[in-house]
């Protein structure tokens, strides 16, 4: 099963997909963690990369789409996978769906977590994230000791990229080069609409549902 989670910078993404990873044993494919950790390790994508996201601007198509490819290439994801931040563009999404055929697949579902601006702005002025990528916020989920992962004790820390002038420029982004995707997946009947505004553990309540409904 191939699922997209679609929705804007800050919508609950990778917060849901973590949750909803280790429910279904799905894994949980996250484009904007694979270009931290290149962008971690000094790799050439993620020198490629750095320039793009410290701009909260998308990284080129055809880097991302070779990335996502190579990801999705192995042999944990060939009986599917659960996509958080790709596709974004309306060319990654005709990219997703050739490479899926080649295999004989498609795209299964396509959650859209929507949530108004002003909201994403507070959530990820007040996200912290492990080095692991899991992800917490001040307010609304917060570490049980602060500054600290619940799970393995390691530091928290602020992502660059969620700097106020930054989260402006990524929402911008999202609503010129990402909303077409709601009205193409829309088209194809796979789009499913949550609202994002509930607390995170109504949200997971919401997508299992449409997710166990899809199995049936
Ligand atoms: P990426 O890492 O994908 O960032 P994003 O899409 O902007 O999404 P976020 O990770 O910011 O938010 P999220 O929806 O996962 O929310 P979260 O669960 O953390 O991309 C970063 C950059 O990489 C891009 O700008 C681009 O440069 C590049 N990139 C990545 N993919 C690309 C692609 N396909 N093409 C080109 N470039 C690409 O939650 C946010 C906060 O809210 C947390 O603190 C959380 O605790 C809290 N929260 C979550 N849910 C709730 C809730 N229901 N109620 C209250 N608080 C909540």
């Amino acid at each position: 099963m191939y699922i997209v989670l679609l929705g804007p910078p800050g919508a609950g993404k990778g917060t849901q997909a973590s949750l909803i990873s280790e429910k279904m044993g799905l894994v949980h494919v996250s484009s904007g963690d694979i270009f931290r950790e290149n962008l971690k390790n000094l790799t050439p994508l993620g020198k490629q990369a750095q320039a793009f996201m410290d701009r909260g601007e998308l990284v080129p198509d055809d880097l991302t789409i070779a990335m996502v490819k190579d990801r999705l290439n192995q042999p944990d994801c060939q009986k599917g996978a659960l996509l958080d931040g790709f596709p974004r563009t309306p060319a990654q999404a005709e990219a997703l769906a050739a490479m899926l055929k080649e295999w004989g697949l498609t795209v299964n579902l396509v959650p859209y977590i929507s949530v108004p601006e002003a909201e994403l702005i507070e959530r990820l002025g007040g996200r912290w994230t492990s080095q692991k990528g899991r992800v917490y916020h001040v307010k609304y989920n917060p570490p049980k000791v602060p500054g600290r992962c619940d799970v393995d004790g390691s530091p928290l820390f602020q992502r660059e990229d969620d700097k106020p002038e930054t989260v402006k420029n990524r929402i911008k982004v999202y609503l010129q080069q990402t909303t077409p995707l709601i009205d193409y997946y829309k088209e194809q009947g796979l789009l499913v609409e949550i609202d994002g505004t509930k607390s995170i553990k109504e949200v997971g309540t919401d997508l299992l549902a449409v997710i166990k409904k899809l199995k049936k």
